[in-house]
């Protein structure tokens, strides 16, 4: 979590009018979803570094403390998502040594910090927070005070010996002038190559406004960036980087709200189109044929994510089994020791994660590896760490997601991962040429559904909301599919509203949940294709003992007809259950969404969270 970002440019003209303090505050606010407790830049100023931070959102901070009156050319920034020490003015990012030459900020967690610290008390430095990262300042100050003709390069490598723990740096010494010092290891790092102006950033949209021209740094790499220069190190070797320049599609439009009152909102309305991108990317992706091929010659099949890519690994367990007549074995990413000793060298990982960053995922896939197991990433980042450290790689094609809550990134996960699961049934034998061609064809619908599913379903999550923000308490239920999306309608609620939501299998509800059910207690259905019958009456137990019964559903007629006073939220008619994600989880999405517009809750940015967990 935390979101760095340096930028250096050759002159003022490049920031077109702005000033540095404007230009960070901006490239930090596309990093906001990273972290957001606490923001602050330094700059090379006259030769001096200006810092400033403090604790608050961006604009907040920004403002009090006046960032768009700093001049300079050269300065890094950092929003927080705090680990060590609390949120509070002291502790937010830059951090200096004791003279002040040297100004850094930091994405990881430095996990030998105390005996550093106690090490560097001892020879009289002073520190001023409770940070891991201010260790980092004062060892810089100390190597460079062991022999004065060391370079800053070299002082920075013997630092980055002794560094235990995970971490993205960008620093600045001011004896240096125009030149953003960094280095990577576990915390994502991208260089952006620009046209006079070059910049380091922890993610990919603080780098739009002035280039889609990127390097994904590798763990272990080093060096420093001018407005016209990179120079990229591993441990003495100059890397050759030329080759690993990329350019992204991504847009700064992407990256904007344009005229949404919340990413969020615009990433659920953006569904329909990111699907068709990702479902006619699939058609014509070079690896599919081969990873299908892998599946179907695999021993076993493990599934891994965090959050709401584990649900959508869940999705595609079910589709495997159900048109792949094949079983598989999901995992949590954080519990992948429960199930590595068991993996051999014919066995596959399917790794789910949108932002190919989290890091329970990432050593989920390292531990996986070291069985010899092949693993296969589903990601939508490009050359992002776990795609990269993957034996082979399948990204949607969702564009970016700024709001914390994965939205359009998981209904991209679950077309691309029933894509799989349908070549799988075709490939294995298992579906006719006509099978086959009649579900991708069904499939190919669900951008559409998803554009009616939003239409149809919205005026009713509105009028919900209203009463829904004062409940304290709600269950979501479904049977098959149903019970699995459910997981993912709750983690929403959960998240954005602050509001205990609980998913259960309905059939499951009345070994113990039910007991909870009394007057006024909001009880969820999704009236999938399947089980309708047992569906309904699972709605009549929950109505009986005074539950509120909400229910998405194709059809109204039904749910009425058997319970007068549900509350219906209409979804559009389907006829196949590879659909059913897109007709009800977009409803799903709305209600959350505007449960925490009516509760005065920023969607985009929900308490605790960040975007991207890049700590265990
Ligand atoms: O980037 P990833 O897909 O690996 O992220 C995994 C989870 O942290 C993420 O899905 C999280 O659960 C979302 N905020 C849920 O909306």
């Amino acid at each position: 979590m935390c979101g760095i970002v340096g930028v250096t440019a050759a002159d003022s003209s490049v920031f077109q009018g702005k000033t540095i303090g404007r230009v960070l505050r901006e490239l930090l606010k596309m990093l906001e979803y990273r972290g957001y407790d606490s923001v602050g830049i330094a700059v090379i100023s006259d030769g001096n570094i200006v810092v400033r931070k403090g604790k608050g959102k961006i604009d907040e901070v920004s403002d009090k403390l006046k960032f768009d009156e700093i001049t300079g050319l050269t300065g890094i920034g950092h929003t927080r998502w705090a680990t060590h020490g609390v949120p509070n003015d002291t502790n937010a990012h830059p951090h200096k040594d004791c003279e002040g030459s040297i100004a850094l900020v930091h994405n990881g967690i430095i996990k030998n910090f105390s005996e550093i610290k106690k090490k560097l008390a001892g020879k009289g430095h002073v520190f001023k927070s409770d940070t891991d990262t201010e260790v980092i300042a004062h060892l810089l100050e100390d190597k460079l005070s062991d022999h004065n003709r060391k370079t800053f390069l070299t002082a920075l490598k013997e630092v980055l010996e002794e560094l235990e723990g995970s971490y993205a740096l960008a620093i600045l010494y001011s004896r240096d002038g125009e030149r953003i010092y960094f280095a990577k290891k576990l915390s994502p790092l991208i260089i952006g190559v620009g046209n006079r102006v070059n910049l380091v950033a922890s993610d990919i949209p603080a780098l739009l406004e002035y280039t889609s021209t990127i390097i994904p740094l590798k763990d272990g790499e080093y060096g420093w960036i001018s407005p016209d220069k990179i120079v990229i190190k591993y441990g003495d070797e100059l890397v050759d980087y030329k080759a690993r320049i990329k350019t992204v599609d991504w847009s700064i439009e992407n990256v904007s709200k344009a005229g949404y009152p919340h990413f969020m909102l615009k990433e659920i309305y953006e569904q329909p189109l990111a699907l068709r991108e990702t479902f006619y990317g699939l058609q014509s992706d070079p690896n599919l044929e081969y990873i299908v091929e892998r599946l179907v010659e695999s021993d076993k099949v493990y599934i891994t994510g965090a959050g709401t890519s584990f649900h959508a690994g869940l999705v595609f367990k079910y589709f495997l089994s159900k048109i792949g007549g094949r079983a598989s074995l999901p995992f949590i990413s954080s519990e992948y020791m429960q199930v590595t000793e068991e993996v051999g060298e014919n066995d596959v990982l399917i790794a789910i994660s949108q932002s190919g960053e989290t890091i329970d995922t990432l050593t989920a896939v390292r531990s996986f590896k070291i069985t010899g197991g092949k693993v296969i990433a589903v990601s939508n980042v490009l050359e992002s760490a776990i795609p990269r450290e993957s034996d082979f790689a399948i990204y949607m094609r969702a564009g970016p997601e700024i709001g914390v809550a994965a939205t359009k990134t998981y209904l991209t996960q679950v077309i691309t991962l029933s894509y799989i699961a349908i070549q799988y049934g075709y490939k294995s034998g298992r579906l006719t040429s006509s099978e086959y061609r009649d579900l991708i064809e069904k499939l190919s619908y669900a951008p559409q559904l998803t554009e009616s599913s939003i239409r149809y379903s919205e005026p009713f999550a509105k009028m919900y909301s209203k009463d829904l923000k004062y409940k304290k308490s709600m269950y979501i239920l479904g049977r098959g599919l149903g019970s699995i999306l459910a997981l993912e309608a709750a983690l929403k609620v959960k998240e954005i509203d602050y509001i205990h939501a609980e998913a259960y299998p309905a059939g499951e509800s009345k070994h113990g949940p039910i007991a909870l059910v009394e007057k006024g207690f909001p009880v969820f259905f999704l009236y999938t294709l399947n089980h309708r019958a047992e569906l309904v009456g699972n709605m009549k137990e929950m109505h009986s003992r005074d539950g509120e019964i909400y229910v998405s559903t194709p059809d109204q007629e039904a749910i009425r007809d058997s319970i007068r006073d549900a509350r219906v939220i209409p979804v559009p008619i389907y006829d196949n259950e590879i659909l059913e994600p897109y007709a009800h989880i977009p409803a799903y999405q709305l209600l959350s969404y505007y449960i925490a517009v009516e509760k005065g809750y920023d969607p985009d940015k929900p308490r605790n969270l960040a975007k991207t967990v890049t700590v265990e």
